[in-house]
């Protein structure tokens, strides 16, 4: 692996959290299917383009983008060694010859200038502790004319994914309001637009789109999930009060309101941002 500076997040992302991801991500009912359409949409890939997708994660946009990129190639680039494990699985057992994989921090990471002709991310984008630094090398490593389409959260207010299992149980500890995340980095329209002028790129469109988050089949499976992730463990490890059983009661009495005939299904509020290289 090449130099990384986003230390916090590879320690995540290759621990617990990582592999908590990789284990979920072979579940059909846990695809966002939409979101990902969404975003190769506007991406906008030829057949020959050389893509790069940052965060990958376990690799199923890196998939679906070497669909439209059939003569072309997809470098899948994450922080994470046990989620790239499966997304190499998942490539060989899909028999997808041009995609590739790389750990690596996209804030860092020695691109060959001009190298791609599209970059896109998938909810991989948020974490750069320096965002300016990283979206200026991955437009580096853009041909220019290149492009870049990506999703992120917009305000955390709005994703009742994040806050209403989060705040189920923040209610219970007696705790006021949810910690910042740096899932929200981006989600102010202004910072955003900044982030992306202060690296260079032109032409920045960030759309509103609304997509429900699927988490399963039905609750019981959507409480496992949170039970597992990273920001419910976290509120686990400073209550000690809270026992795993009470805090799994909590959680599936917060996430029953959002099962239906298509599993557990709960508003998430992204941008689809889409942006060029000079
Ligand atoms: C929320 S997950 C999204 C994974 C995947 N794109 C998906 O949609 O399932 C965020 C991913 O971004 C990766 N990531 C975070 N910061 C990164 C960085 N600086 N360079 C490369 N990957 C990073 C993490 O390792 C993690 O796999």
């Amino acid at each position: 692996m090449t130099h990384i500076v986003n230390t916090e997040q590879a320690t995540a992302w290759n621990g617990p959290e990582g592999a908590h991801w990789a284990e979920q991500s072979g579940r059909d009912d846990a695809v966002n299917g939409e979101l990902t359409m969404a975003l190769l949409t506007a991406a906008e890939i030829g057949p020959r383009d050389h893509v790069v997708d940052i965060g990958c994660g376990t690799g199923e946009s890196s998939r679906q983008a070497a669909r439209y990129a059939a003569q072309g190639r997809v470098l899948g680039i994450d922080l994470s060694a046990v989620m790239l494990e499966h997304a190499r699985a998942a490539v060989t057992a899909a028999g997808l010859p041009n995609v590739a994989f790389e750990q690596a921090d996209a804030q860092v990471h020695p691109f060959a200038d001009g190298q791609f002709d599209v970059a896109i991310s998938q909810f991989g984008i948020m974490f750069f502790t320096e965002p300016v630094a990283g979206f200026r090398n991955i437009g580096r490593a853009l041909r220019p004319g290149g492009r870049i389409a990506f999703l992120c959260p917009r305000d955390m207010a709005a994703n009742a994914w994040y806050v209403a299992p989060l705040s189920a149980l923040q209610t219970w500890r007696g705790s006021g309001g949810l910690p910042d995340s740096q899932m929200f980095s981006l989600a102010d329209r202004g910072r955003l637009t900044e982030v992306l002028t202060g690296a260079g790129f032109v032409d920045v469109r960030p759309r509103p789109l609304d997509v429900p988050m699927g988490f399963g089949s039905s609750a019981g499976v959507a409480a496992e999930f949170y039970l597992g992730s990273g920001p419910v463990r976290s509120v686990l490890e400073r209550s000690p009060e809270l026992a795993p059983e009470r805090a799994r009661d909590i959680l599936l009495d917060a996430l029953r309101p959002y099962e239906g005939p298509d599993g557990v299904l709960i508003p998430g509020a992204h941008w689809l941002v889409t942006a060029g290289r000079p």
